[in-house]
């Protein structure tokens, strides 16, 4: 029998799991407070599908949980919410995280007792009453830091895929993190900023701004040895803004609806290796500061 998924934060990311892993794999989803009992997913071809789902809250998880754990809240709220349930898990318990940015991948990398496997995705979902939209396909990839647990990664990229989410195991989910960051880095906070649309950015007076962003992520990534997209960095990041023209990002999302960004697991890394390289980033700085 497939061994139970564990699914901690029932966002948009969290929901889209459940429901969708409900249907391969025992599922339990963890909130705050206690998830709805029925959870409906709209896909993105407009179709919906109702589950009833085992939730739980921090207090209420059975001890000890003995599976895989999905960590599917905001970056920041990561690490207390492993806290909050950690004398609850075998201690060798496999995490997959799923937080965009990178901080909180290497910390528990090193911490936790478990494997600890990073997903990066580009499936988007947002909450609706009682469920999920899952507004549109994408693709996940996952792997170890460090390229270990192969198995366990190609076991859970299959188990996702069976469950109707592409995914692949990668051996550089390192490099795909960093990338994502870098991309995100040149869009969200400046789309957050100025409360605009992704597409908005072809146009002045923000062009100048994402090349003048592209130039330092340019220059903080070879500095960091993160090898550059096939296509290069100027040219990735404009087809992210092309095809994503339309969006509001999570950031002005968050921006809009008063809650905290994720400017520091986004822009933090960045920064820290302009510091650790004595590179100038006055304008990643600039974002930083006038974010949240
Ligand atoms: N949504 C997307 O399309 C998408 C796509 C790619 C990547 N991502 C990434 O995936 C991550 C999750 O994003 P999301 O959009 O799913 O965020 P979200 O909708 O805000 O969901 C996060 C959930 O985590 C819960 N949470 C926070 N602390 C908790 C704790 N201590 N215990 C239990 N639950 C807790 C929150 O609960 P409360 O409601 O109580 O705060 C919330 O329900 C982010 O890093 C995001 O960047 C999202």
């Amino acid at each position: 029998m497939t061994s139970p998924q564990l699914i901690v934060g029932s966002g948009a990311i969290g929901r889209l799991l459940a429901v969708r892993l409900a249907g391969v794999a025992p599922v339990t989803l963890l909130g705050r407070r206690a998830p709805p009992a029925e959870l409906t997913l709209t896909s993105p071809e407009g179709h919906t599908l109702a589950r009833r789902l085992p939730g739980a809250t921090p207090a209420s998880l059975g001890a000890p949980f003995r599976g895989t754990l999905h960590l599917t809240t905001k970056a920041y709220d990561a690490q207390a919410a492993l806290d909050s349930l950690a004398a609850k898990l075998a201690p060798d318990t496999p995490l997959v995280l799923w937080q965009n940015g990178y901080g909180v991948q290497r910390t528990l990398t090193q911490r936790w007792g478990g494997p600890v496997l990073c997903a990066t995705t580009s499936e988007g979902a947002y909450v609706s009453e009682g469920g999920v939209v899952h507004a549109g396909h994408g693709e996940t990839f996952l792997g170890h830091l460090d390229g270990e647990h192969a198995d366990l990664a190609e076991q859970l990229a299959a188990l996702l895929s069976h469950a109707g989410l592409h995914c692949r195991a990668v051996g550089d989910i390192d490099t795909r993190l960093w990338h994502k960051l870098a991309v995100n880095a040149a869009i969200n906070p400046l789309v957050a900023r100025w409360r605009i649309r992704n597409g908005q950015l072809r146009d002045r007076p923000f062009r100048p701004l994402v090349e003048a962003l592209i130039d330092e992520l340019v220059l903080v990534m070879k500095a960091e040895g993160i090898a550059p997209p096939a296509e290069g960095w100027r040219a990735r990041v404009w087809r992210v803004i092309e095809g994503t023209a339309n969006n509001r990002a999570s950031m002005l999302q968050d921006v809009l609806a008063g809650r905290p960004t994720e400017r520091e697991a986004i822009l933090g890394p960045l920064l820290a290796a302009a510091r650790r390289h004595a590179l100038a980033a006055p304008q990643l700085s600039a974002l930083y500061d006038a974010a949240d």
